[in-house]
């Protein structure tokens, strides 16, 4: 919960700009200084570059303070390393945001101007620059301090950005920005939720959280208690939670466009608020961050969150499938048989692979809903997609070639790594059953594939559906830049993308 950092777009150049340091970008072997810096200031800080063997490799820095007899509005100068033209993209425009911004904080600026930045590998248009330039401020300051008793030391808070627009329009960068803070918003409240220890973040708190969120935008709600998932014939999202004191729910969120919708889009989140394993208990180290073994439904709720503000034209429907999958006295047992909301009956072999056993009703649940044109799944769901990918990637399963291919697009601008991966239904084989219809684990390799077609089993025949399996993303052991140590808040922007683009 990071203090608000104003973001303001300014005409003409840095210069002409009064803050505490001033950012200036230099690519490594191009004299010139990118972006709108006045001419003879430019002159100047690349003269200082040149005799202090700056050359702008990427990620380095320099710092010059001005004199007061120099006569310049800022008085510090912070030169910043992009490393070659040609490699710069947006997505590392944003990496190199939020670093300068976090050195900027370091050095105790309470304000920092800098020039938009339009050029790199290509064109940047105005808009775009301007959203990632707000999403590497927002995204690479944020911190998770609630819980510290005192902020952490040697930290000023930085509050404001001014941004020197150039020539772009205004109203162009200005919109950019607009959109930035609502993508970094959204993002950095799902990093909270999943930064939130599990035993402040139960079910219920998830709930009355969720309520809060469509109290205050325009979003409906409707909480699905134990009896109603009794009634509704829900017994993964049952049998996983009845080993633990709290007991699960299912959360509905549903934005409604003002005008007819374009389409209708169900999200469904993974919401295990700690996953010990339950009897098929992980180890220590295994469980040490499970709490973020609900980022899925974290960045449901937090795009329906953004959505009112961005007003797509489509139909969202959220879908939250809480449970807490601990090893109490009620647990299921392995060998146990579950009956899913569609009717199909699951061997229970590894109460471990419980986040399939959640997500087959909610699923289930969305392929009843009528008019539906696809369903998106995000889930921390194995341990295997992140010995394919790597804890960077998301990988990306589906039945439909084109949702796949939309989604990786949609994270492709939105910056955020996603890989597809194949559904060989060969593998199906894997999960049969000597005694329900299927079992909830396969062999060992393959086991991203096998989750996502065990997945599959409950998704109605001709409804598009993507399934994101995010379990090595949600949650960082590390900085990566702008990607901060613990959650991340993976998925928020590329689902924002992906409604937004749909309508366009
Ligand atoms: N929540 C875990 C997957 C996970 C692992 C998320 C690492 C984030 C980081 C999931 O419920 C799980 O335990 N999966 C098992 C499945 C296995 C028992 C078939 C796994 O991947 O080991
Ligand atoms: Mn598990
Ligand atoms: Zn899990």
């Amino acid at each position: 919960m990071s203090a608000a950092i104003r973001i303001e777009a300014k005409k003409g150049d840095v210069a002409g700009l009064s803050a505490d340091i001033a950012v200036v970008w230099k690519f490594k072997g191009d004299p010139e200084l990118p972006g709108p810096v006045d001419r003879s200031l430019a002159q100047r800080l690349v003269e200082i570059a040149k005799s202090d063997r700056f050359e702008g490799r990427a990620g380095r820095h320099l710092l010059w303070h001005a004199a007061a007899s120099d006569g310049l509005k800022c008085r510090r100068y912070l030169l910043l390393g992009l490393g070659d033209r040609k490699d710069l993209t947006l997505e590392r425009f944003r990496r190199h945001l939020g670093d300068a911004l976090v050195e900027c904080d370091r050095l105790g600026a309470v304000s920092v101007a800098l020039p938009l930045l339009q050029a790199g590998a290509s064109q940047f248009p105005g808009r775009e620059a301007a959203v990632a330039l707000a999403e590497g401020v927002l995204l690479g300051t944020y911190r998770f301090d609630r819980h510290r008793s005192e902020p952490r030391a040697g930290r000023k808070h930085l509050r404001e950005v001014q941004v020197a627009a150039g020539d772009a329009s205004l109203r162009d960068v200005a919109d950019g920005i607009g959109m930035g803070e609502t993508t970094a918003g959204a993002t950095n409240f799902a990093r909270d939720l999943v930064n939130e220890p599990a035993g402040e973040l139960p079910p219920e708190r998830m709930v009355e959280i969720a309520r809060q969120v469509a109290a205050e935008e325009k979003i409906t709600i409707k909480v699905f208690e134990p009896d109603d998932l009794r009634r509704m014939g829900m017994g993964g999202i049952l049998g996983v939670g009845q080993g633990s004191r709290h007991p699960p729910r299912l959360i509905q969120l549903g934005y409604h466009p003002e005008e007819r919708p374009v389409r209708k889009v169900a999200l469904i989140g993974k919401g295990l608020t700690f996953d010990s394993g339950g009897l098929s208990l992980k180890t220590s180290e295994g469980m040490e961050t499970m709490k973020c073994d609900m980022a899925g439904s974290a960045a449901v709720l937090a795009t329906l969150k953004a959505l009112p503000g961005l007003a797509p034209r489509t139909e969202v429907v959220g879908l939250m499938g809480m449970a807490e999958n601990m090893p109490g006295g009620g647990a299921i047992r392995p060998g146990d048989i579950l009956k899913m909301m569609n009717g199909k009956t699951v061997e229970v072999r590894n109460t471990d692979a419980e986040g399939r056993l959640v997500l087959a009703d909610a699923l289930s649940y969305a392929s009843t809903f009528k008019d539906l044109d696809e369903a998106i799944d995000l889930a921390t769901l194995t341990g295997a997609c992140v010995v394919a990918l790597g804890p960077m990637a998301a990988g990306v399963f589906g039945n439909n070639r084109e949702l796949v291919d939309d989604i990786l697009s949609a994270a492709g601008k939105a910056g955020e790594a996603m890989w597809p991966l194949p559904l060989y239904t060969e593998y199906g084989e894997h999960i049969k059953s000597d005694i329900a219809d299927i079992k909830n684990t396969g062999i060992r390799y393959g086991g991203a594939i096998t989750a996502a077609l065990f997945l599959s089993e409950f998704v109605r025949d001709g409804l598009r559906w993507a399934h994101l399996d995010i379990a090595g993303p949600a949650f960082g052991d590390k900085d990566y830049s702008y990607l901060k140590k613990g959650g991340s808040g993976v998925g928020v922007r590329t689902l924002i993308r992906y409604l937004m683009d749909l309508a366009a």
